[in-house]
């Protein structure tokens, strides 16, 4: 069809000459308007978002010499937007907003478990081309930025995000609130502190961290955390927790932290994992009887040969081995085949040289995972697209969460929420 609009028609590269704005929300305040259109939300969004639709028809019709209709482009874009492979659920049970949003790991367990995410925030391009191709959704950018926190619908039950982890001042060790300006987490805080401020607070709110936020700076960052939370009125509770627990075969230790609105809590505690059966472990002491899961479990078959490394990479690999070895310097490398029960981390930064992770091949060198398996390893479904490179792929699945430990958590949390 010839005569047809796209939400790529919002990104500011034809229309230049008519959006002239340096922060440009365009494309998210448009997918919003429309992934919100037949809720209460859509309000929220919608004068801006028709005034774009507007300008763009008017465009096209003129300059292009087309005959678009308005509410025929609509149509189009309201199709586009949920002709993806993870849409809304139908009869969502509550709202939520995904912050440093990444590649949509909370997003992908809070829809399973039926939420309606109504707004997204991640300011990273790759990673919002990720978001976008399986949510329909372009997250807004910087959190930190008056304009995009005015995005903010105010009717969400669940705020959820990982944040990275910066040192609080010690300036004044009391204020709490005050004490992290400057930092992401104050960002969060704020956008909590101002549903208080319009008297209807948010229930529940859903972390996740390195695990070194626990010692990160003498305890005093997830002190002052805890602190400000407790000021603002909510009880939290923190748990580190390892996926290799959760049915994955990834060692994997995060911290995540839930802090409930007082009034609304009633009893909540961490799964520890999963057992065979996947029922909910709470016991420290059946974390034994987790389910087992094989590195088999995420390998592909016949990976592309672009992923064995090279001779040299390899020498060199080895010859770091043997020096840590002899002298304990440089670093070794990690390697696994399928009967392995989980793999190392894999981080952000397994693009470089893949060492914290490679896969042992007969008569061959060691291999990088492909992108496919980084999804699997973070248990993301084998629908999820990867429209980016290998490398931005890599970084985007280090830098995730895993996703069955977020549903889990979150079904312990929905127990309470509903
Ligand atoms: C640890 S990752 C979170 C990944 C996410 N939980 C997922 O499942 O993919 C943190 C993210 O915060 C984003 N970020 C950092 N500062 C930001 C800011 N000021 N505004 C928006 N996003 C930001 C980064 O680009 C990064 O993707």
């Amino acid at each position: 069809m010839k005569e047809k609009i796209t939400i790529d028609e919002f990104d500011g590269k034809k229309f230049k000459i008519r959006f002239v704005e340096e922060d440009d929300n365009r494309k998210a305040v448009v997918t919003h308007y429309l992934h919100n259109y037949h809720n209460g939300v859509k309000d929220h969004f919608e004068e801006e978002a028709v005034g774009y639709l507007k300008q763009i028809v008017e465009y096209k019709n003129e300059e292009e010499k087309l005959n678009i209709l308005e509410d025929v482009a609509l149509q189009q874009l309201l199709f586009e937007v949920e002709d993806v492979p993870f849409p809304t659920p139908q009869n969502y049970t509550f709202k939520f907003i995904d912050l440093f949003a990444g590649i949509g790991g909370f997003r992908m367990a809070l829809q399973n478990s039926g939420g309606k995410c109504i707004f997204t925030s991640e300011w990273d391009k790759f990673s919002q081309i990720t978001y976008r191709a399986n949510f329909g959704e372009t997250p807004f950018g910087d959190i930190t930025k008056e304009s995009t926190k005015s995005y903010i619908p105010q009717e969400f039950d669940v705020l959820c995000g990982g944040f990275p982890c910066q040192p609080f001042s010690h300036a004044g060790l009391k204020k709490g609130f005050e004490d992290t300006r400057g930092t992401l987490f104050f960002d969060v805080a704020d956008i909590i502190n101002r549903r208080i401020e319009n008297g209807n607070p948010v229930r529940v709110i859903f972390l996740e961290n390195v695990k070194g936020l626990k010692n990160h700076d003498k305890g005093n960052t997830l002190r002052t955390i805890i602190r400000t939370f407790d000021d603002l009125g909510y009880n939290v509770s923190h748990e580190v927790l390892n996926s290799k627990n959760f049915g994955l075969p990834q060692n994997r230790e995060r911290i995540f932290i839930v802090a409930w609105l007082r009034e609304a809590e009633r009893e909540f505690k961490f799964p520890l994992g999963i057992d065979t059966n996947d029922n909910v472990i709470f016991d420290p002491k059946n974390i034994i009887k987790a389910k087992t899961t094989k590195v088999g479990d995420i390998l592909t078959k016949n990976p592309d040969a672009k992923y064995t490394i090279s001779d040299k990479l390899y020498a060199g690999h080895l010859r770091r081995r043997k020096e840590h070895a002899e002298k304990g310097n440089g670093f070794g490398f990690s390697s696994f085949n399928k009967n392995s029960t989980y793999t190392s981390t894999i981080s952000a930064r397994y693009y470089k040289d893949g060492s914290e992770i490679l896969i042992e091949q007969e008569g061959e060198n060691p291999r990088k995972l492909t992108p496919r398996e980084a999804a699997n390893l973070q248990g993301y479904p084998d629908n999820f697209v990867i429209p980016v490179s290998d490398n931005q792929s890599y970084k985007q699945f280090g830098n995730s969460v895993s996703v069955p430990v977020i549903q889990t958590i979150f079904n312990e949390i929905k127990r309470q929420l509903l």
